[in-house]
């Protein structure tokens, strides 16, 4: 579903923030994507769906080169959901307004569809009481529920997560964690930049580990738990368990 081959990327010439990175995620998928910070998790994952370009090599998301001209980013956008850390509602729209405005102007839904979808994923997510809020009066780990629910209203092949609880309090960790849980057991094809290890263990299949720019460690979880073959991977992942 998402090819990474052989990505390069500059942020100016003296800098390299990507070297050579070359990965897959397939259908069904769910890899997490883990490394220190300024490592270039969320570049990587912003390459994906083109909110970054990047210089050589290629990316292919369900067979769609993201680097080709000719390639429609909007649609491109609109198949892959991205969740971020900050859940960038807009403010002045009311939640149901906030799931419908994108399935109307991108995907040319009338409003009547677009709100029956959209209640049916607050609901999922355990907000179907609040669509006539505004995002300011929810909690974040509310507001980040309601960023999914509104990805997952565009119908996405494929959804992009960069640290989508660091911003939370613990407690709202978890009912977070707990949709992504379910989106995974359902079969989303998922790559998810996140330092969630139980998360990880419980639905991730693949590992991939970045130090500086490079894919160092690229493992089942099985592996990767059980020991990076890198001592990278091995330092890191111990500091971060630790705690
Ligand atoms: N727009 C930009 N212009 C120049 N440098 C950037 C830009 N965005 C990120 N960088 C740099 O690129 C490197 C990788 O950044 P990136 O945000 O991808 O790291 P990260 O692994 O996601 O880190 P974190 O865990 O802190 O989120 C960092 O050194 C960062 O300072
Ligand atoms: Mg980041």
């Amino acid at each position: 579903m998402i090819d990474i081959s052989h990505v390069n990327k500059w942020y100016s010439p003296a800098f390299q923030v990507l070297k050579d990175c070359t990965t897959s995620v397939a259908k069904g998928e769910v890899v997490v994507v883990c490394g220190p910070s300024g490592s270039g998790k969320s570049t990587l994952i912003k390459c994906v769906n083109a909110l970054e370009p990047f210089q050589e090599g290629e990316i292919k998301v369900d067979g769609i080169r993201v680097n080709d001209p000719k390639t429609n980013l909007p649609k491109l956008r609109a198949r892959v959901g991205m969740v971020f850390q900050h859940f960038e509602l807009f403010p002045h729209l009311k939640i149901i307004d906030n799931l419908c405005l994108a399935q109307e102007k991108v995907l040319g839904r009338g409003h009547e569809e677009a709100a029956a979808k959209a209640m049916k994923l607050l609901e999922r997510v355990g907000l179907n009481d609040h669509a006539q809020k505004f995002p300011a009066q929810l909690s974040g780990g509310q507001q980040q529920r309601v960023a999914i629910a509104r990805a997952l209203a565009m119908d996405p092949i494929a959804m992009l997560f960069d640290e989508p609880t660091s911003a939370l309090d613990p407690e709202m960790i978890s009912e977070v964690l707990d949709v992504m849980v379910d989106l995974a057991r359902e079969g989303m094809t998922m790559m998810v930049v996140t330092h969630e290890m139980g998360f990880a263990r419980k639905v991730a299949h693949r590992v991939i580990f970045m130090d500086r720019g490079e894919i160092v460690e690229d493992a089942d979880k099985e592996d990767f738990f059980g020991k990076p073959r890198s001592e990278r991977a091995q330092k890191f992942l111990s500091k971060i368990l630790s705690h």
